[in-house]
């Protein structure tokens, strides 16, 4: 019973958007107005297919325009970016500060971002003012593309185009992850990452570049494990000097034992 209401319930909503597409594609592309609705109509379609593509558990596009916190924050972020560029600072804050309060992501309006970019799950992610995004990048929830608080201007990541960031991946500061790079979940980057590379780790270390694995010599001096012990360093510095001591000492009494028998 339940059910069948669902069932009645998305018809009726899908009913209505399907009216409504088709209302607005009977009408003639030469008014301005309706040349920017079909226009936005076709790209939150194509927004749609880009979820229904990558997320396997998407079942209608219904579903997704409504359900998905990832494509709304994503559509906000198109208007905001709009205002923002049109130098509308605070009206393109406003929408993306309501969008954050409604989908728990937060793209600031100043951020450039390709076609296709897609955000799974998405509480959690930030993506700061002066971050550049690819096209077909994906992002999961927790992601943050932001600064050190050490730079100031472009502080930012760029991402290339294919990029993945990985669940709870930090990735700070001005740089750029190659195209088809993959950040691992949980990673901290801090530092460039080649082209069709795996970075994971904190920090981040690549691990995988052209499906090859990255041998750790590579990567010896980012390893910030293997670190030496600066404490049993000292120790054995320690040792060293006390065994030279003791040997001084036999010396000198040696000596004494010497000079004294001749005397
Ligand atoms: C990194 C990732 C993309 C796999 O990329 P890949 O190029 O196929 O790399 P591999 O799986 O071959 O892993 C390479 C090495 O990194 C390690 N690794 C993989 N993911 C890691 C992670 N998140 N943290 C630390 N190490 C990781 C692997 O154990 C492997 O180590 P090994 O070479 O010593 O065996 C994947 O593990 C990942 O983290 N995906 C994120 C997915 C996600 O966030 N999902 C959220 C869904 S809600």
């Amino acid at each position: 019973m339940k059910n069948e209401k669902d069932t009645s319930l998305v018809n009726d909503i899908r009913n209505t958007f399907l009216w409504a597409a088709d209302r607005v594609k009977s009408c003639s592309s030469d008014i301005p107005a309706v040349h920017m609705v079909k226009a936005a109509v076709d790209e939150i379609k194509d927004e749609i297919r880009v979820v229904k593509e990558r997320d396997p558990a998407a079942t209608s596009d219904i579903e997704v325009l409504l359900l998905y916190s990832g494509l709304h924050a994503v559509l906000a972020h198109k208007v905001s970016h709009k205002l923002h560029k049109k130098g509308h600072y605070f009206s393109a804050r406003f929408i993306s500060q309501a969008a954050r309060a409604l989908t728990g992501i937060e793209i600031h309006p100043g951020a450039t971002i390709g076609k296709h970019f897609f955000i799974d799950h998405g509480a959690g992610v930030v993506i700061g003012e002066t971050a550049e995004i690819g096209d077909n990048c994906t992002l999961y929830q927790g992601v943050t593309l932001g600064g050190t608080g050490k730079d100031t201007g472009k502080r930012h990541p760029t991402l290339g185009n294919n990029v993945m960031v990985g669940a709870g991946a930090k990735v700070l500061g001005p740089f750029k992850i190659g195209d088809n790079a993959k950040i691992a979940a949980g990673a901290v980057v801090l530092d460039e990452i080649p082209a069709d590379c795996t970075a994971v780790g904190i920090p981040a270390r690549v691990v995988r570049c052209k499906n090859e694995k990255v041998a750790e010599k590579a990567n010896e001096n980012l390893d910030h494990i293997h670190i030496p012990d600066p404490v049993s360093q000292e120790l054995c510095r320690m040792r060293e000097q006390l065994h030279r001591m003791e040997a001084e000492i036999a010396r000198m009494k040696a000596e004494k034992e010497n000079t004294s028998s001749q005397s």
